[in-house]
């Protein structure tokens, strides 16, 4: 039984905490936000304790594990002190908000020797787990292009954009992974921002974006982003290959289909944002997780993925910004 402390009781501190306290290797012993009662709250769900302080987190030794969820800037500090005091970690995408706050304290990272593991937990996904396992089965011969659609159903309070690190390090970054995933490293990146949302453009931040990257390997991936998308949370994936190709479409609540005189094949909407969507995703993450803990097996992705693809957000933030495209080093 892996004993975890989930930090930062925001959006993903929810889905988290609901899924270790569902998971038969795990048990949800704490839960921490400095903010009002938000710790106190999502804790008492789930018959766990809960504090203010990270610090008490670290030094409780109770916990065999965190889940770092708190926002973005606040990653590396924690990724380190957990570390630091002999914790597993499980940390939330994207690592830093650019690779220069990686750089600033590689010494610290480069002596971490607990687990960690990032939450790219779309490669978790049961569909795109399929269809990742599809391509490396032969099933489409050579993959030749990839496309990734992510649209979220509603944007993020500017609050929320302010300390995210931009559309490319916060949400594109899952699909960076995704792409690195299926075609390993990326030699070049051309990316293009798009604003239709004006309280993020005054962010001086894109809301939409177009991603073409190109492996090392020559093969290519388009990524299609949106903050907001009126037919709802609009995930898609698609590889296609010299022999054939594989298709991950959005998941629906159920199958039942309404024809009438006016229109045919009405669907039921697709299901609503990440936690529904995603509900086994995140599971399958945490099995992960709770598996490399206790095997001592190297947890994936890792610190070096988490890296990797916050340097292609970086080249797309500088690529979107200065309308060139942007060489990487392998
Ligand atoms: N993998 C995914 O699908 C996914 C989805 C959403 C968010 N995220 C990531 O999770 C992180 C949080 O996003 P969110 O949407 O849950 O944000 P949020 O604002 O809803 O929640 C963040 C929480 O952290 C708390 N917090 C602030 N300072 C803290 C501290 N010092 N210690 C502990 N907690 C602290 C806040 O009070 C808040 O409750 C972001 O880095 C985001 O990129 C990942």
């Amino acid at each position: 039984m892996l004993r975890i402390a989930v930090i930062g009781a925001g959006r993903i501190g929810h889905v988290h905490a609901r899924s270790v306290a569902n998971h038969p290797e795990a048990q949800l012993v704490l839960v921490c936000d400095p903010i009002g009662d938000a710790a106190e709250k999502l804790a008492t769900q789930y018959g766990a304790r809960s504090c203010k302080d990270a610090d008490e987190v670290f030094a409780n030794p109770e916990v065999d594990a965190v889940i770092i969820g708190s926002p973005t800037h606040l990653h590396l500090p924690q990724l380190i002190a957990a570390a630091k005091a002999g914790k597993a970690v499980l940390c939330e995408k994207p690592v830093a908000q650019d690779v220069a706050q990686v750089e600033a304290v590689q010494d610290e990272l480069d002596q971490i020797t607990t687990p960690v593991m990032f939450g790219f937990n779309r490669r978790f996904d049961p569909s795109f787990a399929a269809v990742k396992k599809g391509v490396d089965e032969g099933k489409i011969g050579d993959l030749e292009q990839l496309t990734i659609i992510s649209r979220d159903p509603a944007a993020p309070p500017a609050s929320y954009i302010k300390v995210s690190g931009g559309i490319f390090r916060d949400m594109t970054i899952h699909d960076f992974d995704m792409a690195r995933n299926f075609l390993g490293d990326i030699a070049e990146v051309n990316a293009s921002g798009q604003n239709f949302v004006p309280e993020i453009k005054a962010e001086g931040d894109f809301d939409a974006a177009v991603v073409v990257l190109t492996a090392a390997n020559g093969k290519v991936a388009t990524i299609i982003n949106n903050r907001r998308c009126a037919s709802g949370y609009d995930q898609r994936l698609e590889a296609a290959g010299s022999e054939g190709a594989m298709f991950a479409e959005n998941v629906r609540a159920h199958t039942v289909r309404l024809s009438t005189a006016e229109s045919t094949n009405a669907e039921a909407p697709y299901l609503d944002f990440f936690l529904d969507r995603y509900e086994a995703a995140y599971s399958n993450e945490l099995s992960a997780f709770i598996n490399a803990v206790s095997t001592g097996k190297a947890p994936e992705p890792g610190l070096n993925d988490a890296v990797k693809a916050l340097r292609i957000a970086d080249a797309a933030t500088t690529s979107a910004h200065e309308g060139r495209p942007v060489r990487l080093d392998a």
